[in-house]
């Protein structure tokens, strides 16, 4: 077997490749090399992050003659802002002189959406490249070329359609991240199994315990199939017009609102957000029989046995409704919800009565 799988998103010029491999962080230069991207990265990362990768990275661009210069940003949401922004692009024109530059964003999804934005409006466009190092990054951020800063108003206010010249993933990378956050990237997993993929979804099933324990191939397994999806679909919706790109927003209607009625604080991380969200959305679909019991069942299980959340706790029904009534997936005035019909297969469903999605979302409060 190849030791770096690829996988193509498909969009004409903008085509790009996803490459998937297990410690293989020393072969990036290579994959650089091919793209002739410039003379000159800019790493934007974090602390945290260039300490365990620079070594890994710096040689192997330097080999292919490129220059290498690391932008570090606070590991935080809020570094999505205006004043970081500003203060990377004064960083970069000071160092843009005679060289060709290019952006590789390493990191998570924060990372990646400032990195990939930064590319997008610099110069009204530089190339860059996404290493994501999170799994919620490697199987859903880094890939469709959505990136935004964060305004004081909202979130991701600021934003562009920039797709990158390459993701590079290497699934080592999850060994150094915590239970938690392998947890969050592992709800948009099962979210992939249940909106596409029944064979992923039967695999975590049977094997949820080797992604815990981190083994290798059952990693490069589901981050394969996971970007496979995504790529097929944003290879087929790129700006999210023909209602394709629909599908990826399953359990986020729900989850979206109860990140924001939390002022995305970190009582929910966004994968157990959107795992009550994905439980929620399919007790909808039950009660509008659209599927079954044990179809709801088993999505229920998987969500827990993965250790993430099916219960909202301390979070008030009427500021969740207001914030969901807020949420931008209202189509004129109507709203929209990705509805499980059976494992591997949703449908899109347009004013659902509002009785029973606070119903719904009622009984999942569960305050003790
Ligand atoms: N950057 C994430 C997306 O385009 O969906």
């Amino acid at each position: 077997m190849k030791k770096v799988a690829r996988i193509s998103v498909n969009l004409k010029e903008r085509s790009y490749d996803i490459f998937i491999g297990f410690n293989q962080l020393r072969s990036l230069g290579n994959f650089i090399k091919k793209l002739d991207l410039g003379n000159h990265a800019v790493i934007i990362t974090n602390p945290k992050i260039k300490k365990l990768y620079q070594s890994k990275i710096t040689p192997g661009l330097k080999k292919n003659n490129n220059q290498t210069t690391y932008i570090e940003i606070p590991d935080s949401e809020k570094s999505k802002s205006l004043n970081c922004l500003k203060s990377a692009i004064g960083k970069i024109v000071k160092i843009d002189i005679k060289t060709r530059l290019f952006i590789i964003a390493l990191g998570g999804g924060v990372v990646g959406d400032l990195g990939g934005f930064i590319a997008a409006v610099y110069k009204r466009g530089i190339p860059y490249i996404q290493i994501p190092t999170s799994l919620l990054a490697q199987v859903d951020s880094s890939i469709g070329g959505k990136v935004a800063v964060d305004l004081p108003q909202g979130k991701n206010l600021l934003g562009a359609f920039y797709q990158p010249k390459m993701v590079f993933c290497d699934s080592s990378f999850l060994q150094t991240l915590n239970l938690r956050q392998l947890k969050t990237g592992l709800a948009e997993v099962i979210k992939y199994g249940i909106i596409a993929d029944k064979q992923l979804f039967e695999f975590l099933e049977n094997n949820y315990h080797k992604v815990f324990k981190l083994e290798k191939d059952a990693l490069n397994y589901i981050i394969n199939q996971s970007a496979a999806i995504k790529a097929r679909v944003v290879s087929e919706d790129e700006r999210e017009t023909k209602g394709i790109r629909t599908i990826l927003n399953y359990g986020h209607t729900i989850g979206h609102a109860i990140e924001a009625a939390c002022g995305y604080e970190a009582d929910y991380t966004h994968g157990e957000a959107i795992s009550i969200g994905m439980v929620c959305a399919a007790e909808i679909a039950h009660h509008l029989n659209l599927c079954s019991l044990k179809t709801l069942g088993r999505i229920e299980s998987m969500i827990s046995i993965a250790g993430l959340p099916i219960h909202i706790k301390n979070v008030p029904l009427a500021k969740i409704m207001k914030t969901y009534l807020h949420d931008k997936k209202f189509i004129r005035g109507k709203n929209r919800f990705v509805l499980p019909t059976n494992i591997g297969k949703v449908e899109v469903h347009e004013n659902i009565p509002e009785n029973l999605i606070k119903k719904v979302v009622s009984e999942r409060i569960k305050n003790k």
